[in-house]
């Protein structure tokens, strides 16, 4: 609290003596990038800054620069500055916070946006231990690995909107600079495809090209058994009619064994009867 005091302070100095400092009634904005945080070399980037109240002007800082790095009077009465990068490079990669004035004061600074450059170093390799071919449930263990000294590798994962997966790297016998990242339990609900970058322990945005993606090749455990549950489900469903049917079947040829006997057993009587009939007369 105190450090951020200090900060809202030298800025309302900096802004200017009229400037009224009173951290904490203005909430603080929220920042963004468009179309991301992670931008390749040479191609615009827009950071967003948005208020919740109506803003006179914007600032974004850059950390690390002593000068407010960009200030912006909003085009049209709204709660929305709009900071356009045309190229990014290693200069615009970094940590920024934005903050709006309005006749209350300045308002707190947001939360800091990392905005990261990639494609500076050669790309890194990405490999699956043992295999990218997994049944569900499994797990994996990816490698990221290059022969220039990253101290960092990070791992994104495709659609995914949390933060990378960072981790420090260790040398391998052979050489070279890897990190290994485990991975699962995995499932068939989703795509599993990663991307790996390295990066210098001191520069934390500025990334090195991105390695090839991998995807994970899962094949469902439930895939391999519902075959045979599919083929055994009609047969289960249907054996009550299949018994119903035969019982009656059953019982229908009884009957009528039971009807011939008794016809047999009437004739063997009755012609009996006619033959002791017959001996009488
Ligand atoms: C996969 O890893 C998780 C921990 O991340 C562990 O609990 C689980 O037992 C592992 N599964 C297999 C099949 O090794
Ligand atoms: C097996 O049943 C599931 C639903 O229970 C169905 O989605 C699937 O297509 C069936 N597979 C075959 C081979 O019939």
């Amino acid at each position: 609290m105190i450090p951020t005091l200090i900060a809202l302070l030298c800025l309302g100095l900096s802004v200017g003596p009229r400037t009224q400092v009173q951290a904490g009634t203005l909430p603080k904005p929220t920042i963004w990038a468009e179309p991301g945080s992670m931008i390749l070399w040479g191609s615009p980037v827009t950071i967003w800054c948005q208020g919740t109240l109506k803003a006179q002007e914007f600032r974004v800082d850059k950390e690390g620069s002593t000068e407010p790095w960009y200030r912006q009077k909003p085009l049209e009465p709204g709660n929305k500055g709009k900071f356009p990068i045309t190229r990014m490079t290693e200069n615009t990669a970094g940590r920024y916070r934005c903050y709006y004035l309005n006749p209350a004061g300045w308002s707190e600074h947001s939360e800091p946006l990392e905005l990261v450059v990639t494609g500076i170093y050669s790309k890194p390799y990405l490999l699956a231990q043992p295999s990218p071919d997994m049944t569900s449930g499994e797990n994996v263990t990816l490698l990221c690995g290059s022969q220039e000294g990253f101290g960092i590798f990070i791992l994104a994962k495709e659609g995914e909107h949390r933060p990378p997966w960072a981790l420090d790297s260790q040398r391998h016998f052979s050489g070279n600079f890897q990190a290994l990242f485990p991975v699962g339990p995995v499932t068939t609900s989703h795509r599993w495809t990663f991307k790996c970058y390295g990066r210098y322990r001191n520069i934390p945005e500025v990334w090195s090209q991105p390695s090839d993606t991998i995807e994970l090749l899962v094949s469902g455990a439930a895939d391999t058994i519902s075959p045979s549950q599919n083929t055994s489900d009609p047969k289960s469903a249907s054996h009550p009619q299949d018994y119903t049917v035969e019982n009656l079947i059953r019982m229908g040829v009884a009957g009528m064994i039971l009807v011939a006997l008794g016809v047999l057993l009437f004739q063997a009587h009755h012609s009996s009867r006619e033959t002791h009939d017959a001996s009488r007369r």
